[in-house]
């Protein structure tokens, strides 16, 4: 019990150990001399970092106009595509895609009238140009693409041959 106690009592007595001579004023300016210095010393550190953050803002300026530059620089085709397309998808979400015109411009009605995305025809036009133009389905799945394409409209066409097939077929068992 006792062993308890002063091994609670050792640590209290030790915080009240420090010395007030720690909290003295070692660091207060004794003289006015010493004042002025270090008010010149404060004087050069602040005009340093003024200095420093007026050359940060410089940097930051010219690389926002260096940026502007280049979209400026840009076709207008690509600036159309990337402020349409790039609010939902990242530019590499398409990009990476191959379609053909027609596929192009489907992808661009569904966007419209699909996903909402407010374009005009001559936009929607632009755009699949565009991308059509740099981004072309190629070898099989160009074929692919350009068969299904063929024959979606033609799709009464299959129904009504189906229907024709199945008929005959039916007529005949009847007729057996
Ligand atoms: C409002 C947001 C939004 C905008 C803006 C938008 N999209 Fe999309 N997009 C979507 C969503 C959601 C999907 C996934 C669902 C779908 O496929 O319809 C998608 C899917 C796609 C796909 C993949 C499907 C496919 O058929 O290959 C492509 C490619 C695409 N978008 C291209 C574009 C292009 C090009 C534009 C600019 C004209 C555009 N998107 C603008 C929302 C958007």
């Amino acid at each position: 019990m006792l062993l308890c106690l002063t091994g609670w009592l050792a640590p209290q007595l030790g915080l009240a150990d420090i010395d007030p001579a720690e909290y003295g004023l070692k660091s207060s300016v004794r003289s006015e001399k010493e004042r002025q210095r270090l008010q010149a010393e404060f004087h050069t550190d602040k005009k340093r970092e003024a200095e420093l953050q007026r050359q940060e803002e410089e940097i930051e300026a010219r690389r926002l106009a260096a940026e502007k530059a280049a979209w400026d620089a840009l076709p207008y085709p690509v600036r159309l595509t990337k402020s349409r397309c790039t609010t939902c998808h990242i530019a590499d979400y398409y990009t990476r895609q191959r379609h053909n015109r027609i596929g192009w411009g489907l992808v661009n009605l569904r966007m419209q009238y699909w996903n909402g995305v407010a374009l005009t025809a001559e936009e929607r036009v632009a755009i699949a140009d565009y991308l059509a133009e740099s981004y072309p389905a190629a070898g099989a799945a160009a074929m692919l693409e350009a068969l299904l394409q063929l024959a979606v409209p033609l799709l009464p066409l299959w129904l009504w041959l189906a229907w024709k097939i199945t008929r005959s077929r039916f007529g005949k068992r009847l007729n057996e």
